[in-house]
């Protein structure tokens, strides 16, 4: 892969995902990308560069969910959840008391452990269920992990650390051959809609959020990408609406549409 590739790939990964690339990321692009050079038994890096500005849907598919990263578990960042139930869903009874619809986002929701993990901690906060329409919309640019998310099929170490009363009462084991995959219960799996959706497109979503989530994913854009779309979350979120973001991000110098709440954990302006 020559510098001029490398220069070609970065600008279809900004082009197409609003991911940036930097030099640091060449050995790592190299790798995940030849991958594709073989299966398609092209002769280089340049021929495939030619293929993706052709245009080609397939591929330009295949490329973006080669150069995502997408690392999660279940209960990622479990303070997040903790806050999840004893703050946040005070304010979601009171919003919802007459309509009982409350909307959750999570963006960038990878293989679906982000979205499963916000359901069972809302199952388990609202009490009277019955009267709650929980849903959350669940998206991700990768087709590949939305698949995954969508079948709700693990394996059984990604519960580890799970306590096993969770475990019991929202997944399912599987049997004989499946014996080591846990299955998601269609009690949590109804509450989620997993959608494709490109964060630097147009978003179709009417009404707003309640929350969003939004973690582990600005890390990979940057300043002025993050700015414009933090901006659109904010305009997304309803007034009071809570932002979680990942670990090692934060909004300043980005956003000050929001307050911070420490730990990661945003509130919109009241309007
Ligand atoms: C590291 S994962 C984070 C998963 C989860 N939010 C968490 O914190 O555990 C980042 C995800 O962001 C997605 N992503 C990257 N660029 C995106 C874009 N432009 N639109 C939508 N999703 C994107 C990737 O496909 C990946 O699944």
């Amino acid at each position: 892969m020559t510098d001029g590739d490398f220069a070609r790939i970065q600008k279809y990964a900004m082009e197409h995902t609003g991911i940036s690339l930097s030099g640091q990321k060449k050995e790592m692009i190299y790798s995940r990308l030849a991958k594709r050079i073989r299966l398609l038994k092209l002769e280089d890096f340049s021929t495939y560069c030619d293929l993706l500005s052709d245009h080609s849907e397939q591929e330009i598919s295949n490329f973006v969910n080669a150069i995502t990263t997408n690392l999660t578990s279940f209960f990622r960042e479990e303070h997040h959840f903790e806050f999840l139930k004893e703050t946040v869903v005070r304010d979601l009874k009171e919003w919802h008391q007459t309509d009982g619809k409350v909307r959750v986002w999570s963006a960038g929701c990878s293989t679906g452990e982000e979205p499963y993990s916000i359901a069972i901690a809302l199952s388990e906060a609202m009490l009277n269920g019955a009267q709650w329409d929980i849903k959350v919309l669940a998206t991700d640019l990768d087709t590949c992990v939305l698949k995954h998310g969508s079948d709700g099929v693990y394996d059984v170490e990604r519960l580890e650390d799970v306590p096993e009363r969770r475990v019991r009462r929202f997944f399912r084991h599987g049997r004989k051959e499946n014996s080591n995959k846990v299955y998601v219960k269609d009690c949590v799996r109804n509450m989620i809609s997993f959608k494709q959706l490109n964060l630097m497109k147009d978003w179709p979503m009417r009404g707003k959020f309640d929350v969003i989530f939004c973690r582990n994913v600005v890390i990979y854009f940057d300043k002025p990408t993050q700015r414009i779309l933090f901006d659109r979350y904010a305009n997304a979120l309803r007034s009071g609406g809570y932002l979680f973001i990942g670990h090692s991000e934060n909004l300043n110098g980005v956003s000050d549409r929001f307050e911070s709440l420490g730990r990661t954990i945003y509130r919109k302006g009241l309007d």
